[in-house]
């Protein structure tokens, strides 16, 4: 990363930034909340599939002003867009300029929950950049929810906040998401990645604190509206391998109960297409658990392995990546110190993860660099990110961020 990105991410993701324009847009005193945006190292859409993933919030984060309100009204600016919404407590649905969704969600799905809620102000900014895998929609989401939970003292604990969180993503945003994204964003801590079983939420904190290792992100740039319908057609078509291969073995809820042996034998069943989803999804689950065991005994090329696996699945099996991540994800695997290189999160753009050796990092950048110019016809965006803790409160006093 250059000193003039360094400086820009620091300007962006400036919590006082956000609090200056808080006072100024609202004339009163909020509470200050850090969410931050997440990595995966391995397990992509496996979480929608009651599978494990292998997450972990990052030091690039969203920082949301908040105050209640005496009144039903709620108004919201994003920062970094300009964006602002007004309206009301009793009048809350879908609007066009999808931002305001991932709050008003939170709001109506804590009002189901039962809980009686009072207006709210809110000014958020930062920098997760917008649409680039790193999830800065749950961000927003466990953010708002977060300072909610707080303000009222409404007594959730995160985990539920993360259900909440994706609820109000499946059900008032329209992408069936699975857990992943909400629950690192919440629950993350430093230098840990989280071991997640999505089937009963039980998870486990991996020490991650290599020094001689960076986890760096290679953004395509590339944002492709279809990453939401093309998200719902790959999970209703893991449903469909589940229900059909259900029928041959009542126990099946998920493809989390379906060992490569069985999927082989009953390949004829499905149609060619499911049959690649469900293969993918069943590999990648095994990847997860290789990867965890690779981790504890220290063996990082076999971590990185697993990684490359999961590209070349993610890219041919389940078809979720595209031009641009393939050319970043094949050129990193040929560099020296790249233990493992892969897309990154849903797919059809946003970013890369690739574990790099400390001592080759400027040297990949320097190469990568090429392939963006060359390749790509593009200017290289490359973050070098470290693992930090999930949400939390970090005002009225800021002296501690
Ligand atoms: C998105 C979703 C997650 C997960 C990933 C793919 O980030 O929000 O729930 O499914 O894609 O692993």
């Amino acid at each position: 990363m250059t000193a003039g990105h360094m400086e820009q991410d620091r300007v962006a993701g400036d919590p006082h930034r956000v609090l200056t324009a808080f006072r100024a847009h609202c004339g009163t005193e909020p509470v200050l909340v850090r969410s931050p945006g997440r990595v995966n190292l391995i397990g992509e859409h496996t979480d929608h599939n009651l599978g494990f993933v292998l997450p972990a919030a990052i030091d690039k984060a969203i920082f949301l002003a908040m105050a209640l309100r005496d009144d039903r009204k709620l108004n919201f600016h994003a920062l970094d867009t300009g964006g602002s919404y007004t309206g009301s407590l009793d009048a809350i649905h879908p609007v066009a300029s999808q931002w305001p969704n991932y709050l008003l969600g939170i709001l109506l799905e804590f009002q189901q929950l039962g809980f009686e809620l009072p207006g709210v102000d809110c000014v958020f900014g930062g920098n997760v950049p917008i649409g680039c895998g790193l999830s800065s929609s749950a961000a927003l989401e466990g953010g708002f929810a977060f300072g909610l939970n707080r303000m009222l003292d409404l007594g959730l604990g995160r985990v539920d906040l993360a259900k909440l969180a994706q609820r109000s993503e499946n059900r008032f945003v329209g992408v069936n998401c699975g857990i992943m994204d909400q629950f690192a964003s919440l629950l993350g801590r430093r230098k840990r990645l989280i071991r997640l079983d999505c089937r009963d939420l039980s998870f486990e904190y991996v020490p991650f604190e290599r020094e001689d290792l960076r986890i760096v992100l290679c953004d395509t740039r590339v944002r492709r509206s279809l990453t939401g319908s093309e998200y719902n057609t790959r999970r209703a078509e893991c449903e469909e391998g589940v229900a059909l291969l259900r029928q041959q073995a009542p126990g099946i809820e998920s493809l989390r109960d379906v060992s490569g042996a069985f999927l082989e034998a009953h390949r004829t069943l499905l149609r060619p297409v499911v049959y690649r989803r469900c293969a993918y999804v069943v590999a990648e689950n095994q990847r997860v658990l290789d990867a965890c065991a690779a981790l504890a005994r220290g063996d990082m090329a076999a971590f990185g392995a697993a990684m490359n696996g999961s590209h070349a699945g993610l890219a041919r099996g389940f078809e979720v990546s595209c031009p641009e991540l393939d050319r970043l994800a094949e050129a990193a695997q040929t560099l020296p110190g790249v233990l493992g290189a892969r897309m990154m999160g849903a797919g059809f753009g946003g970013c890369t993860i690739n574990l790099v050796e400390a001592e080759h990092l400027e040297a990949f950048q320097a190469r990568m660099g090429l392939v963006y110019r060359d390749q790509l016809r593009t200017e290289p965006a490359i973050h070098v990110c470290r693992l930090r803790g999930g949400t939390e409160l970090i005002g009225p006093d800021t002296e501690a961020c």
